[in-house]
C-alpha cells in the first residue's frame, strides 16, 4: 500500500482555491472578484512606483544577504510601530511594544497563535461572525479553540453593534478577542469611533486580550485615520497584539512582509515576551525574509518616496471607492431593483454582495465571474471595462 493511497483529495482553500480555478479558466473576459488583491484601472496588480525605485536603490547599495535577526531588523520594527500608533504614542514612549517581522500578515497571525497556544494556554480565540475564511484555519492549526461573536447584520448590511457589544460582555475573562482594525474582511463594515471606545471599555473591564488584524491600513479612510480603533484600544487595554501586513498598502503581496507587534504591561515584560515570541519564529521559519522589509524601510525613511507612497495609497483607496459607486449606479441603470447602495457606505476591498451560493455558482459557471462562496466581492477587482459585463451577469442571476 503506498503512502497516500488512502488520502481523500484536499478541500480547496475557500479563497486561494478560487484563484487557482480562475487561473485554469480559459474563457476570455473572465473576472476575478475573489482573492483580495488590488487591481488598477487596467485590471493589473501594479508594482507601486516608489517600490520600483526603492528596489533599484537596494540593488546598488545592498551589500549582504546575511540572515536578519529572528525578530527582523530594528529599523523595520520601529517603522511598523510608528505606522500603527503614530510616533511618540505613549505605548512607544514607555517602551511597551515589541515587533517581530513575519512572513506576511498570515505569518503574524500564526506566530501569535503558536505563542498563545504555548504560553497563554486555555484561552479561546473569539472572532467576528463572519470573519476572514483563513482566521479559524490558522488558529485551529495551532490547536486553539475558537468561537464567534455576532458582528454583521445581513438585513441592514451593517455592523450590529448592540449584539456585538453585549456578546463581548459574555466572553470569559482572559480570552483573546480577534478584531479587524479597519476594512473588515469580508463585511466591509467597521465600528465607528464611539463603538471602538465601547469595545475598548468592555475588553479592558473583562480583561480580554485583543489581537488586532490590521491588513488594510490606508484602504479605509487614510493611513492615519484607519488606526483610530487600534489607538482607542491602546488607551484602555494594557496588553494586546497587532498582526499587520504590507501586502496591500505597499502592493508587496508576494514578498510576504508583515509584522506581529505585542504590547505588554511594561518594557521588561515586553522584552521577556519577545524573547519567547522569537523562539516561535526560530522553530517555524527561523528568521524573516529580507527583501520586502528592505523596500518598506527604504520608502518610509525617504521623504520623497514616502510622500509618493502615501499618494499611491490614496489613489488605490479612491479608485476602490469610485468602483463602489460605479457598481451601484451600473446595476441600477441595468434595472436591478435590489438596493445595493450599502456598498457605497462600506470601506476597503470587500463587501458582502448578498448573492447566495446558487447565484455565486451561476456567475462562475455561466459567466466566468469568480466571487467567494459567501457572496464576498473584492471591489478592487472591478474596472471601468469589466463593469458592464459584470453588472449584466449579476442582473441575469438575480
Ligand atoms: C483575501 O481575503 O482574499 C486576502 O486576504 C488574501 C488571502 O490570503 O486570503
Amino acid at each position: 500500500m503506498s503512502l497516500y493511497s488512502s488520502f481523500e483529495p484536499a478541500q480547496p482553500d475557500p479563497i486561494l482555491g478560487l484563484s487557482a480555478a480562475f487561473a485554469r479558466d480559459e474563457r476570455p473576459g473572465k473576472i476575478n472578484l475573489a482573492v483580495g488583491v488590488y487591481k488598477d484601472s487596467d485590471g493589473k496588480t501594479p508594482v507601486l512606483s516608489p517600490v520600483k525605485e526603492a528596489e533599484g536603490r537596494l540593488l546598488t547599495k545592498e551589500t549582504s544577504k546575511g540572515y536578519l535577526p529572528m525578530e527582523g531588523g530594528a529599523v523595520y520594527g520601529e517603522l511598523v510601530r510608528d505606522l500603527l500608533f503614530g510616533s511618540g504614542h505613549p505605548v512607544l514612549r514607555d517602551g511597551r511594544a515589541r515587533t517581530a517581522h513575519t512572513p506576511g500578515g498570515t505569518g503574524a497571525l500564526r506566530l501569535a497563535a503558536d505563542f498563545i497556544a504555548r504560553h497563554l494556554p486555555g484561552r479561546t480565540i473569539w472572532m467576528s461572525d463572519p470573519t476572514w475564511a483563513n482566521h479559524p484555519q490558522i488558529f485551529h492549526a495551532a490547536r486553539l479553540q475558537t468561537n464567534t461573536y455576532p458582528y454583521y447584520d445581513a438585513a441592514t448590511h451593517g455592523l450590529n453593534s448592540g449584539e456585538f457589544l453585549s456578546a463581548l460582555e459574555q466572553i470569559p475573562e482572559g480570552d483573546i478577542l480577534l478584531l479587524h482594525a479597519c476594512c473588515h474582511n469580508p463585511a466591509g463594515a467597521d465600528p465607528d469611533p464611539e463603538t471602538w471606545e465601547a469595545i475598548a471599555r468592555v475588553a479592558a473591564a473583562r480583561g480580554l486580550v485583543p489581537l488586532v488584524d490590521f491588513a488594510y491600513q490606508g484602504f479605509g479612510e487614510g493611513i492615519e485615520a484607519d488606526s483610530v480603533g487600534l489607538r482607542l484600544l491602546a488607551q484602555s487595554c494594557p496588553e494586546f497584539f497587532v498582526a499587520s501586513s504590507f501586502s496591500k498598502n505597499f502592493g508587496l503581496y508576494a514578498e510576504r512582509v508583515g509584522a506581529l507587534t505585542l504590547v505588554a504591561a511594561n518594557a521588561g515584560e515586553a522584552d521577556t515576551a519577545l524573547g519567547h515570541l522569537v523562539l516561535g519564529a526560530r522553530t517555524n521559519y527561523s528568521n524573516p525574509p529580507l527583501h520586502g522589509s528592505a523596500i518598506v524601510c527604504e520608502i518610509l525613511t525617504d521623504s520623497d518616496l514616502r510622500r509618493r507612497w502615501e499618494q499611491e495609497v490614496a489613489d488605490m483607496r479612491n479608485r476602490i471607492n469610485h468602483m463602489r459607486t460605479l457598481f451601484v449606479d451600473t446595476l441600477a441603470a441595468r434595472g436591478v431593483s435590489r438596493d445595493f447602495s450599502f456598498l457605497t457606505r462600506e470601506k476597503g476591498m470587500f463587501s458582502f454582495s448578498g448573492l447566495d451560493r446558487e447565484q455565486v455558482d451561476r456567475l462562475r459557471e455561466e459567466f466566468a465571474i469568480y466571487i467567494v462562496g459567501s457572496g464576498r466581492i473584492n471591489v478592487a477587482g472591478m474596472t471601468e471595462d469589466n463593469m458592464e459585463p459584470l453588472c449584466e451577469a449579476i442582473a441575469a442571476v438575480l
